[in-house]
């Protein structure tokens, strides 16, 4: 099987704040297992405990990025969380309907174009404020 991944993590979409930039790394390393298993085609279980994976860590870490940006008296930080509550139930519906679903990997392009497309616009405009309260603590 040609190995390949969905997600190629580019270092030039680092923030320069440590635990984020895990973080993200984290979540590419999670969405290229999901890719690998729906190559699969035969590996629902396997889809839906990644799906859950995604889910769960996607929570913690928003959790971890609505506290920065609140200590860091970011202004958008009200707006921004609500991106990320839409964000989770998107997800919760794909994974709740992953399973009727004829084109899985069309919904994971859509999940992978909204997470970069936020990494490089919405995460992009908090770094400032963040690493400024980062290097302060
Ligand atoms: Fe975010």
């Amino acid at each position: 099987m040609k190995e390949s991944l969905f997600i190629i993590w580019q270092e030039e979409d680092a923030m320069g704040i440590p635990l984020i930039d895990e973080q993200h790394r984290g979540i590419v390393s999670m969405i290229n297992t999901l890719y690998y298993f729906m190559k699969r085609g035969d590996a629902e279980r396997e889809q839906q405990r990644m799906l859950e994976m995604l889910e769960h860590f996607f929570a913690v870490h928003f959790i971890v990025e609505e506290e920065l940006m609140e200590a860091a008296g970011y202004e958008e930080s009200e707006s921004h969380a609500a991106e990320h509550e839409r964000f989770l139930e998107e997800l919760r519906q794909l994974r709740a309907s992953i399973e009727q679903v004829n084109e899985p990997l069309q919904l994971l392009k859509s999940l992978k174009s909204w997470w970069l497309d936020h990494i490089k616009v919405e995460d992009a405009k908090y770094v400032p404020a963040v690493r400024k309260l980062m290097e302060n603590v």
